[in-house]
C-alpha cells in the first residue's frame, strides 16, 4: 500500500483571503483518502510564474484558475498543462478567453431561457492603428437610430459592454437623448441594448461551483459590503431548484467550474441577466457571510478533483444541449434535461458520495477554523488591501462579526 500524492496548483492574483483560508483549514484536514488499495495524500502549492518548457510537465494535478483571464503568459502555461500534461484546471481557458457575455446571451436564449431581448451596437469609436477602419465604415456602416431600438425593446433600457464586468460603463437610459448621450461616452467598447427588467421582486446571485450552488439574495443599490445579503433560505424549494438547474446549465454548457448566475424575478419568471462571470467574486469583503460556504466549496471541488484525477474536457460538445432544445417541449421540462446533462458532467451522484465518505469532517472543521486568530487574520490582511488605513479595524470587525452571525447559525 502505497501514499501518492496529488498536487493543488492555486493560480493567484490579487486573492488573499480564501487561499489563507484554504491552504490553513487543508492542513487542519490533513486528508488521507483511500484510493484503489493507496492512501493519496494532498499538497497545495502557489503557482509561480516563470519561464516554461513546453516539454516539461506542469507537475500539478488540479490548477485553480484566477489568474489568466488577463496574464496571458500563465493563460498559455495551463493550456499547455491541458494539452500536454492531462492537468485538469478551473475553468476551461479556451471558453473564458473565447466566451464574452454576448455568447452566453445568445446561446442561452437558444435554449430556451428568458433572457431579456437584447442588440448588439457597433462600436462608436476605432483606435488610430485599425488603417482600415475608416474606408470599411464609409462602405459597410449604416447609420442606425439608437431612439428607434430603444422603442423596439421598451423603455428604459440598459446600455453595457458585451463583455461586461464590475458594472463598467452599465447605463439605465430612459429616453432617446440619454441613450445617445450613453452611446456617445462608450467609445472602443462593443455595447449592448438589453430590455429592462423593470418591477423584478427579487435578485439572486447564485454561485455555482461545481455541482455545488448558493443562492444569495442580493441587494444591487447597496454599498459593495452589503449587496450579498445574509438571508438564507428565503427562496421557495421549487425555485431555489430551478435556478440550480440554470445556473448548473450555463457552466456544464461553458465548461466552467466556477461562476456566478444573476437573475430577476418578474411576475413568477426568473429572467438571467448576467452569467458570464467564470471566476466569480471570492473576496471576504464583498462575500463576508458566505464566505466559509466559498471556501468549503473550494475545498470541496478542488479535492475530489485531484483524488479522482476527473479528466478534462478539452472541448465544450454542445451538442446534447442542442438536441434537448430542437424537441417540441416546454421550457420547464427542457431544463430539466439539461439539467441532467450538467449533473452527469459535473458528477454530482459520485461528488455527493466521495463528499459523505471522505470529507465529512469538514462542516466541523471549518466551524473551528472560522473562530481561529488565522482566520480572522485572512480577514484583516484582504480588507487592509482594500480599505483606507482608519477604516481596517472597523471593517475586519463587520466581516469577522458576520462570519461569527454565520456560525451561530449552525453553518448553513
Ligand atoms: N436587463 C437588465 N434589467 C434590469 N437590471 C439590469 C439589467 N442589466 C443590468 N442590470 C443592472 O445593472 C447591473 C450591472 O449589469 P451587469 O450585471 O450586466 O454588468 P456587469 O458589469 O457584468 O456586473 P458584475 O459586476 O456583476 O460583473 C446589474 O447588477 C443590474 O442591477
Ligand atoms: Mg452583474
Amino acid at each position: 500500500m502505497a501514499e501518492l500524492t496529488r498536487r493543488i496548483g492555486l493560480s493567484l492574483g490579487a486573492d488573499i483571503c480564501w487561499p489563507l483560508c484554504f491552504e490553513h483549514l487543508m492542513k487542519r484536514l490533513n486528508l488521507r483518502v483511500p484510493h484503489q488499495g493507496d492512501t493519496l495524500r494532498f499538497e497545495v502549492e502557489r503557482v509561480a510564474i516563470q519561464p516554461f518548457n513546453l516539454k516539461e510537465p506542469v507537475g500539478y494535478d488540479v490548477v485553480v484558475d484566477r489568474l489568466t483571464h488577463w496574464m496571458h503568459s500563465q493563460r498559455e502555461w495551463i493550456k499547455k498543462g491541458i494539452v500536454m500534461d492531462g492537468l485538469y484546471v478551473f475553468n476551461n481557458p479556451w471558453s473564458v478567453q473565447s466566451n464574452e457575455k454576448h455568447t452566453t446571451y445568445a446561446a442561452m436564449t437558444k435554449l430556451g431561457m428568458p433572457i431579456p431581448e437584447t442588440w448588439m451596437l457597433p462600436a462608436k469609436q476605432y483606435s488610430e492603428d485599425q488603417v482600415d477602419a475608416r474606408v470599411t465604415l464609409k462602405r459597410y456602416a449604416r447609420l442606425f437610430d439608437l431612439g428607434k431600438i430603444g422603442e423596439r425593446l421598451g423603455w428604459p433600457f440598459f446600455l453595457k459592454p458585451y463583455d461586461g464586468g464590475g458594472w463598467r460603463n452599465v447605463t439605465r437610459v430612459k429616453t432617446a437623448k440619454e441613450a445617445w448621450a450613453a452611446y456617445d461616452e462608450s467609445g472602443k467598447s462593443v455595447m449592448h441594448a438589453q430590455a429592462s427588467v423593470e418591477g423584478y421582486d427579487a435578485f439572486v446571485r447564485t454561485i455555482g461551483f461545481g455541482p455545488q450552488t448558493r443562492h444569495v439574495s442580493y441587494a444591487p443599490d447597496a454599498p459593495l459590503h452589503d449587496r450579498y445579503t445574509q438571508k438564507v433560505d428565503f427562496l421557495p424549494k421549487a425555485e431555489a431548484e430551478h435556478l440550480r438547474k440554470v445556473t448548473l446549465t450555463i457552466n456544464a454548457f461553458f465548461g466552467w467550474d466556477f461562476n456566478s448566475c444573476e437573475a430577476l424575478r418578474r411576475n413568477g419568471t426568473w429572467h438571467p441577466i448576467d452569467f458570464a462571470n467564470p471566476c466569480p467574486d471570492s473576496q471576504v469583503t464583498s462575500l463576508h457571510f458566505h464566505f466559509p460556504w466559498m471556501v468549503k466549496s473550494y475545498l470541496r471541488w478542488t479535492v475530489f478533483c485531484a483524488a479522482t484525477k476527473r479528466p478534462m474536457r478539452k472541448t465544450l460538445d454542445w451538442e446534447p444541449f442542442y438536441q434537448v432544445a430542437a424537441l417540441d417541449l416546454p421550457y420547464a421540462e427542457k431544463l430539466d434535461r439539461y439539467a441532467r446533462l450538467a449533473d452527469e458532467r459535473f458528477e454530482t451522484a459520485k461528488f455527493d458520495e466521495f463528499c459523505a465518505t471522505h470529507l465529512k469532517h469538514l462542516d466541523a472543521e471549518a466551524s473551528e477554523f472560522f473562530a481561529t486568530s488565522e482566520a480572522k487574520e485572512a480577514v484583516r490582511q484582504k480588507v487592509a488591501a482594500l480599505f483606507p488605513a482608519h477604516e481596517v479595524e472597523q471593517f475586519t470587525e463587520l466581516f469577522w462579526k458576520r462570519i461569527q452571525a454565520w456560525r451561530a447559525a449552525g453553518c448553513p
